[in-house]
């Protein structure tokens, strides 16, 4: 049962007077201090403010007609017009007994469940995953999770970047620059090295671009200061001459041209490339499965953006068609209320674009999925993409889909910038998993040498990769967040670890206590609450329900993250006051049993719906 939300509901049913009642509910909320209560409900000033009313005589009113049975008695009234809530310790212990016996831990499902699509890790394919797609991958899995965990339906896709202009550039190195023998040995590193090559073939000619708006010849840089030092910043570090600088210039343009020819004859159906692509994605595929099983990470599609290619055209006609989209200097293009440049659907030279792929995926979900909810797991910077591109799919017809863009800022090393290697490359993911593992593995050295070398690795796996998803999602997604690993792995603050190791604990005391979680629930000991910890920990346990659906609301797994820390914190207090297996009498003892499988069950749900893994004993 979401207990905010019956006791929302009660409230509404109690709202003053020209009070609004959707406001006055969301003005219950759950206290921050027990000295005020389990909830408390805060509406009462703003509606005596409006109504120049007293807000404590409003308060009372509230009190008295609000019914809140069997919940709670008639909240009290504190300070200038709060109402605190006390959850009745029988109606709390009856609850925790239901719980006991019910494997949604008090969720209860949806009778119209929503379909949702999440739209997630997407990578450019062609280049090994690094840092970068971690916060995708594992916020689109985590939300993909609280949504299933609340009955809704959910399409899990990966929108490869299977299409672009990194494909061009691959098919230009692999036409000139290829190692045969090393495609053999490992085709993506093989591939990845081509693709690397053509960029910093290109680079030169783009760092000009940027700064000039175009590239600059020798002739030019002859007559400008600017050009000069620029010149002589790219030969930094070389001996290279300005005529060196000059050519290298003339070659990246012509690198950049090829490349762009490559990509375009792709798109075109040239028989050579389109046979090279076929050859190549397997190879991609497989890559970026490994990384994903892992992670246990499993898309239900891989609809990538080569898929969307052949309806692209019909996209554009149907725009023009219906008067949505216009030519403007040889492009074709959506102009939007609100935005400053148009959304381009087609480019000059004909080509479709990442724009396009996305309205065409969108009419896809539709016709296939006819989902209520689309998410885009995507980095914060393509912002401005997903305002333009729901805008447009709102007026093409798509109202009735609610699109959320779920942005997420960069992950930073140690000196506050992009997460890079000492040599400047990004971090790969795979060697970021095994580092977050061998730095587990220490933590499990040094705490359970206990166990059998085979039981040390398995729990140095699940803690390692846990600690780096727990990190991510436990982050407001919009701010940045510094990789600090031997962090991330500790046993004590707010990380996965000391989520991990409380199961752990649990666990190891019904190993004590001879007795196993199913004996306990079979047998539905009652559950007193005569100490304030036990109480605490009790509440805490309730709260599940109405923190989930709280967290897929706001598209925030960190509120889950900073609940399981809170439900944690209870448990160790509670762990520290309350005997389990030295408790004064065997029913107590049963009882105290069942509150901690309870919480270990919490913790458990909580954190698979976070895509995190628990071991017995660690
Ligand atoms: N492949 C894109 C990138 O790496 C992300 C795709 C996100 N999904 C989408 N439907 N646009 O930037």
């Amino acid at each position: 049962m979401n207990v905010l939300e019956q006791l929302r509901r009660a409230f509404v049913a109690a709202t003053p007077e020209g009070g609004d009642p959707a406001a006055f509910a969301l003005a219950v909320r759950p206290s921050t201090d027990p000295k005020f209560g389990d909830y408390q409900a805060n509406g009462c000033m703003a509606i005596a403010k409006a109504a120049k009313k007293n807000p404590r005589e409003l308060a009372l009113e509230v009190a008295k007609v609000v019914d809140l049975a069997p919940m709670a008695g008639p909240p009290e009234v504190a300070g200038p017009g709060f109402l605190n809530v006390r959850l009745s310790d029988d109606w709390i212990a009856r609850q925790l007994g239901d719980l006991l016996v019910d494997e949604k831990l008090g969720l209860s499902f949806p009778e119209h469940p929503k379909t949702v699509v999440v739209d997630y890790s997407s990578p450019n394919v062609a280049k090994p995953m690094h840092v970068g797609h971690l916060r995708s991958t594992v916020i689109g899995e985590s939300l993909a999770r609280i949504y299933s965990a609340l009955g809704h339906k959910v399409i899990r896709d990966n929108h490869l970047g299977d299409w672009g202009s990194q494909f061009g550039m691959i098919l230009w190195g692999w036409k000139n620059h290829r190692d045969e023998a090393a495609y053999a040995a490992n085709p993506v590193a093989e591939l990845a090295r081509l693709y690397k090559l053509a960029q910093a073939r290109i680079k030169p000619g783009e760092t000009l671009r940027e700064r000039y708006g175009k590239a600059i010849s020798l002739d030019e840089a002859g007559k400008s200061a600017e050009a000069r030092a620029l010149f002589a910043k790219l030969a930094e570090g070389t001996t290279d001459t300005f005529e060196d600088v000059a050519r290298k210039i003339a070659e990246a343009r012509d690198v950049a041209d090829a490349t762009r020819a490559e990509t375009v004859k792709l798109h075109a159906g040239d028989y050579e490339n389109r046979v090279l692509w076929d050859q190549f994605m397997p190879h991609c595929l497989a890559a970026l499965q490994a990384v994903y099983d892992r992670l246990d990470i499993k898309h239900d599609v891989h609809l990538g953006e080569s898929f969307y290619d052949p309806m692209l055209a019909d996209v554009v006609k149907d725009l023009e068609t219906r008067g949505l989209a216009v030519e403007s200097e040889g492009a074709t293009v959506v102009f939007s209320e609100g935005f400053k440049a148009p959304f381009i659907v087609r480019k000059r030279d004909g080509a479709y674009n990442y724009a396009t792929t996305d309205l065409a995926t969108i009419q896809y979900r539709k016709a296939t999925w006819d989902p209520d909810l689309l998410l885009y797991v995507v980095d914060h910077r393509q912002g401005d993409h997903f305002k333009q591109l729901f805008a447009v799919a709102k007026r093409w017809g798509y109202d009735g889909i609610a699109m959320e863009h779920v942005a997420f800022g960069t992950v930073l090393g140690q000196d506050r910038r992009p997460y890079k290697t000492r040599d400047g490359d990004v971090v790969g993911l795979e060697s970021l998993l095994d580092e977050a593992i061998a730095e587990a593995r220490k933590v499990v050295d040094e705490n359970s040498a206990h166990l059998p070398e085979g039981q040390r690795r398995h729990v140095a796996e699940v803690v390692g990769l846990g600690a780096i998803k727990y990190a991510d999602l436990s982050q407001n997604r919009m701010s940045d967040y510094v990789f600090d690993m031997a962090r991330m792995v500790a046993l004590s603050g707010n990380t996965a670890t000391y989520l991990q190791y409380a199961y752990a604990r649990i666990q190891s005391i019904f190993r004590k206590a001879e007795t196993t979680p199913e004996a306990i629930r079979a047998a539905r000991p009652p559950i007193a609450l005569s100490n304030p910890a036990e109480r605490a920990l009790a509440v805490r346990v309730l709260r599940y329900p109405e923190t989930l659906e709280f967290a897929a609301g706001e598209l925030k797994p960190n509120i889950l993250t900073d609940y399981l820390f809170d439900l944690a914190n209870a448990y160790s207090t509670f762990y520290q006051e309350c005997p389990v297996i030295k408790a004064e009498s065997p029913e107590r003892r049963d009882g105290r049993l069942a509150l901690i499988d309870l919480t270990a069950r919490t913790l458990r749900a909580g954190l698979s719906a976070l895509g995190i893994g628990v071991v017995d004993e660690m």
